[in-house]
């Protein structure tokens, strides 16, 4: 017998890989933002130079520089704080000494968690994306691979 295509069709769109969803500020990091990071780098921190002039004052007070919408944040992927936002949530995996980021901690409250939440800020800032270099030693390449939708 012939295969028809009602026999060939099921298994052909079975091979085709899922289009995986977007991953956005908005549905995604946002509400993650909220849980784990709010409460020290929200309303009540202030803005990044603020923030450095008075770094032990407000570190004191459990308090990091103001993270609280989407422009606030990007700052700390893309630029002017290159790859801060990496560095500091990155398990160790990518870093040189092995260390995760000081902000890993706050991802969850035991290590499945924190890595199914790195998961989702690093599909955010895109696989290519998440380097942990400073500005200086970012290139184009590094930087065009950076998606963090809106
Ligand atoms: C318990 C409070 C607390 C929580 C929760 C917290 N942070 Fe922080 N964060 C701080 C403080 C205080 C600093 C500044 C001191 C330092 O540099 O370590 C900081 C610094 C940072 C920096 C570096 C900013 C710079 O100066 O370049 C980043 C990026 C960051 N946090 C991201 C996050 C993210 C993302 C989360 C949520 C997963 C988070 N933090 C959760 C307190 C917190």
């Amino acid at each position: 017998m012939k295969p028809s295509l009602a026999m060939i069709l099921p298994a052909l769109l079975m091979t085709v890989p899922a289009q995986a969803e977007d991953s956005t500020y908005a549905k995604h990091v946002r509400p993650l933002w909220e849980a784990k990071c709010m409460a020290c780098h929200g309303e009540r921190s202030p803005y990044l130079a603020e923030f450095l002039s008075k770094k032990e004052h407000y570190t004191k007070l459990s308090l990091g520089p103001r993270m609280d919408s989407y422009p606030a944040l990007v700052m700390y992927v893309g630029w002017p704080d290159t790859g801060a936002f990496m560095r500091r949530l990155d398990d160790g995996k990518n870093a040189k000494n092995g260390k995760p980021g000081n902000m890993y901690v706050h991802l969850g409250a035991d290590e499945a968690e924190r890595q199914k939440n790195l998961a989702v800020m690093k599909a955010w800032v895109g696989e290519g994306g998440w380097v942990l270099s400073k500005f200086k030693d970012l290139t184009r390449e590094d930087l065009g691979k950076m998606q963090v939708k809106e």
